[in-house]
C-alpha cells in the first residue's frame, strides 16, 4: 500500500520589513489598531525585482535539500498562489521549474487562496497514492503586496509577502502517512474576498483601473464570522472522523489570517495555547504561504520533530476552506 508523508519544509521572507509605524504613516491607523484587531505587528515586502516564483525558488531550495533530494528527484510541481508572477500564463508553477533546473514534469498552479497550501496537500497526496507520482513539491507563494491597495486602511495592513514548501512522497510505512485532509468550497460568498479586475468579466481598462479593481477587496467582518464558524466545525468534522485525540494533536498550524481567528477556533476544539503555532505578528497575512512558514518557523525554532502529529486549517476567498491531519516526517 502506498501512502504520502510530508518529508520537509522550507521557507523564505524578503528582506524588507514593514512595520505598523510604518503603516501608521501611509495610512489612518495605528499600531494599536492593527495588534488588537489582527494580532499583526510585521509583515515582509517583496522588492520591486522579486516575484513570486523568486520567493518559490528560495523556499523550495531548502525544502528539496532538506528532503535529501535534488531538483531532478522531483516529479510533480504544485504551487498554490493568488498572486503568481503572471495573470493567467505561465503558471508560476512552470516559471519555479525553470528556476530549478527541473524540465519535462508536470507543472501547475492552484488557485484556492488562503487554503491553497491544504488543496496543494491534497492533490500531492491523491496522485502520490494512485501510484502516479513518488516526490512532489507543493508550494505556497506569494507577493501579496503587489495586489493591496496602499490607500484602503482595512486590507494594506493585513498583508505581508512569502513562501513555503514541502516535499511530499511516497512511503509504504503508514505511520509516516498523511491520516487525512479534507477541502472544500462555497461560491455563494465569492465576493467576500476577490480582486475584481484582469479577468474576463472586467478585462483591464481605464475604468478598471480607475476603480482599482486589480486590489484584493474584502468584507472583513463577515469573513471573519463565517471563517470562525466554518474552520472549527471543519476541524471537529476531521478530528472526529479520525479518532483522534486532543492531547495527540502536537501542533495546530492554522492559517495566519487573524490572532483573533486562531484563538476562537482553537478555544472551540479545546486546544491548549501551547498546541498554537502563531506567527501572524512576523509575517501578517501571507494566503496559501502562511501554513508552510508556520511549519517552517517551528521547525527551525527545533520545536517540530519526527512524528509530530500537526493539525492543519485554513479559510480564503472563494470561499473555500479545509483541514488536514498529517505526522511530520523530515529529519
Ligand atoms: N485602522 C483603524 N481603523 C480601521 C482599520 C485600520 N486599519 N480598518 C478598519 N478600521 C475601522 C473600520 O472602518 C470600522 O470603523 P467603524 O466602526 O467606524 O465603521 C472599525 O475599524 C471596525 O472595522 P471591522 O472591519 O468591523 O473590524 P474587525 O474587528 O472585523 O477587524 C479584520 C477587521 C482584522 C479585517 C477582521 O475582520 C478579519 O481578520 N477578517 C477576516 C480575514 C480573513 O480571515 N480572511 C480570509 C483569508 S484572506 C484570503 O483569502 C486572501
Amino acid at each position: 500500500m502506498l501512502y504520502a508523508s510530508i518529508r520537509s519544509v522550507g521557507a523564505y521572507v524578503p528582506k524588507k520589513i514593514l512595520s505598523n509605524s510604518d503603516l501608521e504613516k501611509i495610512v489612518d491607523t495605528t499600531d494599536d489598531w492593527i495588534t488588537k484587531r489582527s494580532g499583526i505587528k510585521n509583515r515582509h515586502i517583496a522588492s520591486s525585482e522579486e516575484a513570486t516564483s523568486d520567493l518559490a525558488k528560495e523556499a523550495s531550495i531548502i525544502a528539496i535539500q532538506r528532503a535529501g533530494l535534488k531538483p531532478q528527484d522531483i516529479d510533480m510541481i504544485i504551487v498554490a498562489s493568488i498572486s503568481g508572477d503572471y495573470l493567467f500564463m505561465p503558471s508560476t508553477a512552470c516559471v519555479l521549474a525553470d528556476k530549478l533546473g527541473i524540465k519535462n514534469i508536470p507543472a501547475f498552479d492552484i488557485l484556492a487562496a488562503c487554503t491553497g497550501f491544504i488543496y496543494a496537500l491534497s492533490t500531492a497526496k491523491a496522485y502520490i497514492e494512485s501510484g502516479m507520482m513518488k516526490n512532489v513539491l507543493i508550494v505556497g507563494a506569494e507577493a501579496l503586496s503587489k495586489f493591496v491597495d496602499y490607500s484602503d486602511r482595512t486590507t494594506c495592513v493585513l498583508f505581508g509577502d512569502g513562501a513555503g514548501a514541502a516535499v511530499i512522497s511516497a512511503t509504504n510505512d503508514k505511520e509516516e502517512a498523511v491520516v487525512d485532509v479534507h477541502i472544500s468550497a462555497d461560491g455563494a460568498l465569492q465576493d467576500f474576498l476577490i480582486t475584481p479586475g484582469g479577468g474576463s468579466k472586467h478585462p483591464f481598462s481605464s475604468f478598471a483601473n480607475s476603480e482599482k479593481m486589480q486590489f484584493i477587496k474584502m468584507k472583513g467582518n463577515e469573513t471573519f464570522k463565517i471563517a470562525v464558524r466554518t474552520l472549527s466545525n471543519d476541524v471537529e468534522e476531521i478530528i472526529a472522523k479520525n479518532n483522534i485525540k486532543l492531547h495527540d494533536i502536537k501542533f495546530f498550524i492554522p492559517h495566519q489570517a487573524n490572532y483573533r481567528i486562531i484563538k476562537a477556533v482553537g478555544d472551540a476544539i479545546g486546544l491548549k495555547d501551547e498546541q498554537l503555532v502563531l506567527t501572524v505578528d512576523r509575517f501578517g497575512n501571507t494566503s496559501a504561504a502562511s501554513i508552510p512558514m508556520a511549519m517552517n518557523a517551528i521547525y527551525e525554532e527545533k520545536k517540530l520533530k519526527y512524528k509530530d502529529m500537526m493539525l492543519l486549517d485554513a479559510f480564503g476567498g472563494g470561499l473555500t476552506w479545509g483541514s488536514a491531519l498529517l505526522p511530520f516526517c523530515g529529519k
